[in-house]
This record gives structure tokens, C-alpha cells and sequence, in this order.
């Protein structure tokens, strides 16, 4: 049948691209704590996203003053990554924008909004792909439940690497998921190294592997595999059904330390995470690379409330917290605690509505505890 025939040259050449993309993976690390000068690229996005940004620059203009003056750190404000852009020029990222990006060390990232459907790869997709930031990093927290997660989920394969590259015959729809030798041995690379660098002993990994059983046969093998290089840290794998469950289970969960999963599934789970943690604008994300590494709220642009005429309200709570690891990530410890300690001390509340303070508002406090606690020190 041709239309299987035709199929099938996709699929070969699905297969080619990827053995082509496992040769690449192998880079060298950028090392922050030797660097003369970091430039950090800001992207305001889409939706509530220029809102959020405008406050998480202003902070990190004060907790990097000194800094910025002496030329040690460049901030760099990358325009043209804005839905009405990428859809006029029909790419996810286009091609002046991602050079200037590729131009920067680090990326602190407005949300981007995603088009339903049609053929338009979301950005975040395609960032995390071409600047190949394999390891995407969550934190959940909830101390005075002895709540202390990181979620380290594989950001190039699985499910996204041929998100937009599936195939249709009539009365059938075909995606796929890819996973890697490589691509898994360093997400867990990471995953276990963190734990080892941070005084955990647990490391979970959690796939469908019942029922993916090549993809996530793969994943919980190579990661087992892994797990030997680390001999003080436990190893043990779960379902991703009862591990979400398990997260709501308050009899249980405060025991599980670190989690390794493949794509997808961490899309979905840290989510759910974020929402017990207090919402899902409250939890920061990192997409982390060899070479580049962006920063990033957890959450979506929201269409909605910029509709409603809500935007001012948004929470920047996530950006910021992203932001504090930006700043870990290239070795800025010190402004990195300080601005974690005025987020925990900041009393302002952000509902989303008209109820809570403005995103300024929620700044304007932040800024006033930073100042304090830079007195202090
Ligand atoms: C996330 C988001 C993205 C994803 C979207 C915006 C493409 O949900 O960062 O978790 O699915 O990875
Ligand atoms: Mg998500």
C-alpha cells in the first residue's frame, strides 16, 4: 500500500535524524565559578510573561548591582520570542532570536504560549532541543510537612523529541517516543549526582515500563545502571500511576527525596507537585545543559487572565524562584539565599485576582526584605 510505503520513509528518516542527534549530545561543560563575564538573556514571552519578567529583572538588577557595573555580568534582553512573532514568521523560535539566545551563557525565561494543534512546535520544546538542556530540575518544598522533592526530568526525548513529527493515514494518528541510551545515562547522571552532592540517599525512578516496555525498559535499566556508580544511594523504581498517587498520600510521601523520569511524565507529575507545594505559581523550573541553561516559571503564559484584564495580578513567585537558581546554577550562592530568604519572608499574597496584591506590589515588598537582609549581611 503506498500510504504505508510513505509511511515508512518518514519513520526511516524519524530513525536517521535521531541516531544523528544521540552523536551530538556530548559537550563540554561550561564552568561558572571560572568565568570573566556571564551574560544573562532575558525573554519576557507571552501572556502574563512580560509582567513577571519586568519584576524578576528589577530583582535581579539590585542582587547583582555591584556586578553588573563592574561588567563581570552582562544582562542581555532578547526580544522577538512573542507568539505574534513566531506565528508571522512560522517558526517555533525563529532564527535571528535563537542566535542571539545562543549569544548568552544563561536565560531567564517568561512563559511562551504553545498554539493547540497545528504544526508549530512549542518554543520551550525547541529551546531545550537546540541548546540541548537535557535536564530539566523542579524542587517542591513544603518544610513544615518534611516535604523536600527535585524532580529531574529528562527534557529532550521521550514523548517531545518527535512531538510535532508524528504520522497520519486516514482513520489513524501515530506519535512517538524516543529514549536513549545516552540521553538517560545523563539525566540520571544528574539526578544521582545531586543526591550524592546534597546528602540524599534515595533516588526514585519512576516510569510506565509495564506497558512502554522498550522506551522505559530502557529508562529504568540504564538508570539502574547509573545507580551502581553511586553505592550510598538507594535506588528504586515505581509506576507513574502510583507514584501520583503516592505524592497525595501524606502517610507516605514525605519519604521519597529525589525522582528521575522521562519526559512526559514529568511534565504531568511535577505539576501536581507544584500544586501541593501551594499552586503551580509557586514552584521554579531549571532546563539545564552542558553548555546553556535557561530558567523558567513552571507555569503557562495565561491567556485567561490577561483576557480578563488580570495580568498585573499575576503571581511572580515562580520566576523568582527560578530566578534564585539561575543564579545557584552560575555560582552566585550568596545572592541566590538572599533573595530565597526574602521570598520565604515576603508576606505580600498574590491571588491572581483582584483580591491579592499586584505582581509590583509582591516586588516592591521583596525588594524592601532584600534590602534589610543586604544591610544585615
Ligand atoms: C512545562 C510546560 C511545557 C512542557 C509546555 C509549555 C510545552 O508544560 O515546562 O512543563 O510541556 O514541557
Ligand atoms: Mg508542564
Amino acid at each position: 500500500m503506498k500510504e504505508i510505503d510513505l509511511a515508512c520513509a518518514h519513520f526511516r528518516q524519524v530513525l536517521q535524524e535521531q541516531i544523528a542527534r544521540v552523536q551530538t549530545m556530548a559537550a563540554e561543560k561550561t564552568d561558572f565559578s571560572h568565568k570573566d563575564t556571564v551574560t544573562i538573556g532575558l525573554i519576557p514571552g507571552d501572556g502574563i510573561g512580560p509582567i513577571i519578567m519586568q519584576q524578576a529583572e528589577r530583582v535581579l538588577k539590585k542582587l547583582l548591582a555591584e556586578e553588573i557595573a563592574d561588567r563581570k555580568i552582562k544582562l542581555k534582553n532578547i526580544q522577538g520570542l512573542t507568539i505574534e512573532n513566531r506565528l508571522a514568521v512560522n517558526q517555533p523560535v525563529p532564527e535571528d532570536v535563537l542566535k542571539e539566545i545562543k549569544t548568552c551563557d544563561v536565560l531567564l525565561k517568561g512563559p511562551t504560549t504553545t498554539p493547540m494543534g497545528g504544526k508549530m512546535e512549542s518554543a520551550n520544546v525547541t529551546l531545550r532541543r537546540e541548546l540541548d538542556l537535557y535536564a530539566n530540575v523542579r524542587p517542591v518544598c513544603i518544610p513544615e510537612e518534611g516535604i523536600d522533592w527535585v524532580f529531574y526530568r529528562e527534557n529532550t526525548e521521550g514523548e517531545y523529541v518527535l512531538g510535532s513529527k508524528g504520522y497520519e493515514l486516514p482513520g489513524l494518528a501515530v506519535d512517538f517516543k524516543v529514549t536513549t541510551d545516552m540521553g538517560t545515562r545523563r539525566i540520571a547522571h544528574a539526578a544521582f549526582t545531586y543526591a550524592k552532592n546534597n546528602g540524599k540517599n534515595r533516588v526514585s525512578i519512576v516510569t510506565k515500563a509495564n506497558i512502554m516496555k522498550k522506551t522505559d525498559g530502557k529508562f529504568t535499566a540504564v538508570c539502574h545502571e547509573v545507580a551502581e556508580e553511586f553505592p550510598g544511594i538507594m535506588a528504586d523504581d515505581w509506576y507513574i500511576d502510583i507514584m501520583t498517587a503516592n505524592l497525595v498520600n501524606p502517610a507516605i510521601r514525605n519519604q521519597f527525596q529525589v525522582f528521575v523520569l522521562p519526559n512526559l511524565y514529568g511534565d504531568i507529575i511535577t505539576d501536581e507537585a507544584a500544586q501541593i507545594q501551594g499552586g503551580v505559581g509557586t514552584a521554579g523550573s531549571a532546563n539545564i545543559g552542558d553548555r546553556y541553561a535557561m530558567f523558567e516559571a513552571i507555569h503557562g503564559s495565561a491567556p485567561r487572565m490577561v483576557e480578563e484584564g488580570l495580568a498585573e495580578y499575576a503571581n511572580p513567585t515562580s520566576i523568582l524562584k527560578a530566578e534564585a537558581m539561575l543564579l545557584r546554577h552560575i555560582c552566585r550562592a550568596d545572592a541566590a539565599q538572599k533573595l530565597e530568604d526574602a521570598l520565604r519572608l515576603c508576606k505580600c499574597t498574590v491571588t491572581g485576582t483582584t483580591d491579592g496584591a499586584t505582581c509590583k506590589e509582591f516586588a516592591d515588598e521583596l525588594l524592601s526584605l532584600l534590602l534589610d537582609i543586604q544591610e544585615r549581611s
